[in-house]
């Protein structure tokens, strides 16, 4: 592995030259120097305006954030209305890191950063540190204020940092309040935008896309963005039920907020920026991590065949996971997710979750003797914790019952919050929840869990530094196909999440459903062709994967080839063709192999794609198997018609494809020996 760091810090003589040449008073609007990113593309300029710091990003010497003011409303008054600049510091870093798993193997980390120390010239007198990291897809800044005399327990009002972009744009977004971020995002001016949730992508020409989220979010509130006035956003960030953000100690420093730049729509899927700004992986051994695909005791409940809770339709029964266990070791599946197995459900759950026990199983699923069946034939079984958002209940049992389920072999847990409020008050973006979310991952990381959780906070990229921390839902996903009031997911919906809540991180969509045989509404289905269903699976990538239908509709599906071969871990990722809303076009090489696999999809319109291979070997051969849409499929009409077909390929190759009206195709691209 390559690893090359270098910090170079401006020495006494340099910052003596600084203040000699540029002396910042706060009087002026004055720039403090700027620093561009490693290829020159993008530039940040940062200063004093009257004592108040701003900053300013320029992309090909085009302003794109005009001065935009970072300001901070502490319970004992502003910090930084009135600041002189004490020092400056720049470095730079050009390292490559593995990741355990991934669209990648390895992730170059390359930037040039500085860092402002500021000093308040008003009596408080307090210091606060910027610091921003420009890389080539984007720039990175975080606030911190150190530990100094004077300063004992920091309360956080309001961060108000602005992103005054210095022209309308299209934003695609989902609003602030929308229940676990499980909303349909919807283009609209920046211009007119309300609060809404990060990522907020935008589409500013047809060469500049933007998306505006937070990375490394640690004992702090999410980011949100309101509008302040014309193209100017600013940070809201979510409160504790008190009124408060944020209850520090005597120092803080806050997650890195962030503005991806792509020249094109696809660069933004291939940024890698919101993980190079997380921490390093905090686990000395990651060996007992495994992406995989599992199926799981689950569609049939929301399909309302089954139910959670014991009963003649129970789904959690030891003979029904059994037959998923053996569905599972005959299909390449790596787990078997039941949701319903232990006591509780029984309650008002969605309202109290206090009586979930997380130790104890339904008299009629037999934890020990399901594990055991599952250890046998090579599979294992996922356990589901629901809490319904009783946060503070879950903590009590999270240590024994991590104990237990390592104890049987489990290696992965499915958690859940439902309720709008965790311990009937907080949001799950407050700090509040946040602190519990990463307790989680650190109990589970401690026994050897895997998480995938659901009704989270937004992901702001944790799993480098707990790679355990897998899969996240915060989208709306598979489910509202089988029950939601409006009707299906709407069909442009998959070709808009990638640019948007996928930005965030691994999206546990649970693509896969292949019969819609079911009718809770009439009319709600997936709104998408089979080939699309299929594609899906390499296009909302999640390292962990659920096929989402009842095993009984796989049984006779050609499609079964593609999904249960199709890999969850990526050594390389590449986006041939992409229009946020419109198309998309993904291809990702398998870890394990030489193996490449590509998702193409659209949304409403039927389209004709000519791909070039040149993302496969140069000078190898390849076998291309071909799931695509037929000639007569449509996903209003005719969704399940599909054709499978093969072509011999090189990197020279143009694959022409043609999706249907919410359509796709899903190749798998086998390199002959
Ligand atoms: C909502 C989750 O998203 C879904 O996957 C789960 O089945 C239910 N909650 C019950 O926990």
């Amino acid at each position: 592995m390559q690893k090359k760091i270098i910090i170079t810090s401006l020495g006494l003589a340099s910052l003596i030259a600084l203040f000699a040449y540029n002396p910042l008073h706060s009087c002026v609007k004055a720039s403090a120097g700027e620093v561009v990113s490693p290829n020159g593309r993008n530039m940040v300029d940062v200063g004093l305006d009257n004592g108040k710091p701003f900053y300013i990003i320029e992309v090909d010497g085009r302003r794109v954030i005009d001065s935009s003011y970072i300001s901070l409303r502490f319970r004992d008054g502003m910090l930084g209305a009135n600041s002189e600049l004490l020092a400056k510091e720049t470095s730079s870093c050009d390292e490559i890191w593995e990741q355990p798993w991934g669209e990648e193997t390895t992730v170059r980390n390359n930037y040039n950063a500085v860092r402002y120390s500021f000093r308040e010239t008003d009596s408080l007198g307090r210091r606060f540190d910027v610091e921003f990291r420009v890389f080539d897809d984007g720039v990175g800044f975080r606030y911190c204020i150190p530990a100094q005399s004077g300063v004992d327990s920091l309360v956080l009002l309001d961060e108000n940092i602005q992103f005054n972009l210095a022209e309308d744009a299209v934003a695609w977004s989902i609003p602030y309040d929308t229940e676990y971020y499980e909303g349909i995002y919807k283009p609209s001016p920046v211009s007119v935008l309300d609060t809404v949730c990060t990522p907020l992508t935008m589409k500013v020409t047809d060469s500049l896309y933007l998306s505006i989220h937070e990375a490394a979010l640690t004992d702090y509130a999410s980011l949100n963005i309101t509008h302040e006035r014309g193209t100017c956003l600013r940070s809201y960030l979510t409160p504790w039920s008190t009124g408060e953000k944020v209850f520090a100690g005597d120092s803080l420093k806050s997650p890195w907020r962030m503005v991806i730049i792509g020249r094109n729509a696809g660069d933004l899927l291939l940024s890698r920026m919101m993980l190079n700004l997380n921490e390093p992986c905090a686990l000395d051994d990651t060996s007992w991590i495994e992406p995989g695909r599992y199926i799981g005791i689950w569609w049939g409940m929301h399909r309302r065949e089954n139910t959670w809770d014991m009963g003649p339709n129970h789904g959690a029964t030891t003979e029904n996971a059994k037959r998923y266990i053996d569905f599972a070791a005959a299909n390449n599946y790596s787990g078997v997710l039941a949701e319903g197995w232990n006591k509780g459900w029984e309650c008002d759950w969605i309202n109290d979750g206090s009586c979930f026990d997380f130790l104890e199983s339904y008299p009629d699923f037999d934890l020990e003797e399901v594990c055991r069946y599952a250890a046998e034939k090579g599979v294992r079984l996922i356990g589901h914790n629901e809490t319904g958002g009783a946060a503070a209940h879950y903590e009590t049992q999270l240590d024994s019952a991590f104990a237990l389920y390592n104890r049987l072999g489990m290696n992965a847990v499915k958690t859940g919050y439902v309720n709008r409020l965790m311990d009937g008050r907080e949001l799950h973006g407050s700090q509040y929840a946040v602190r519990h979310y990463r307790k989680v991952i650190e109990t589970a990381a401690r026994h050897h869990i895997m998480i995938d959780n659901h009704e989270p906070v937004m992901p702001t990229g944790l799993q480098r530094t707990y790679p355990n921390l897998m899969t996240q839902e915060g989208v709306r996903g598979q489910e509202y196909n089988a029950w939601c009031p409006e009707g299906g997911n709407p069909t442009e919906h998959t070709v808009i999440l990638p640019f948007t809540r996928g930005l965030a991180g691994p999206m546990d969509y649970t693509p896969g459903v292949l019969k819609y045989n079911y009718e809770v509404v009439p009319g709600t289905r997936p709104m998408h062709t089979t080939a699309k269903e299929l594609a899906l699976a390499v296009v909302l990538y999640s390292p962990l994967q659920m096929s989402a239908d009842i095993i009984e509709n796989y049984a006779d599906q050609p499609g079964m080839e593609f999904i249960t071969s199709c890999p969850t871990n990526w050594s390389k990722t590449v986006v041939p063709e992409a229009k946020i809303g419109e198309y998309l076009a993904i291809a990702r090489r398998d870890r394990k192999s030489d193996n490449w696999y590509m998702g193409a999809v659209t949304g409403v319109n039927a389209r004709k794609m000519n791909i070039p291979l040149d993302f496969l070997e140069s000078g190898a051969r390849y076998t291309a198997r071909i799931f695509c849409d037929a000639e007569n499929a449509d996903y209003r009409t005719n969704p399940y018609a599909m054709d499978i077909h093969e072509l011999e390929v090189d990197s020279r190759s143009v694959l022409p494809l043609t999706l249907a009206p919410g359509g796709g195709a899903a190749v798998i691209f086998a390199r002959k020996k």
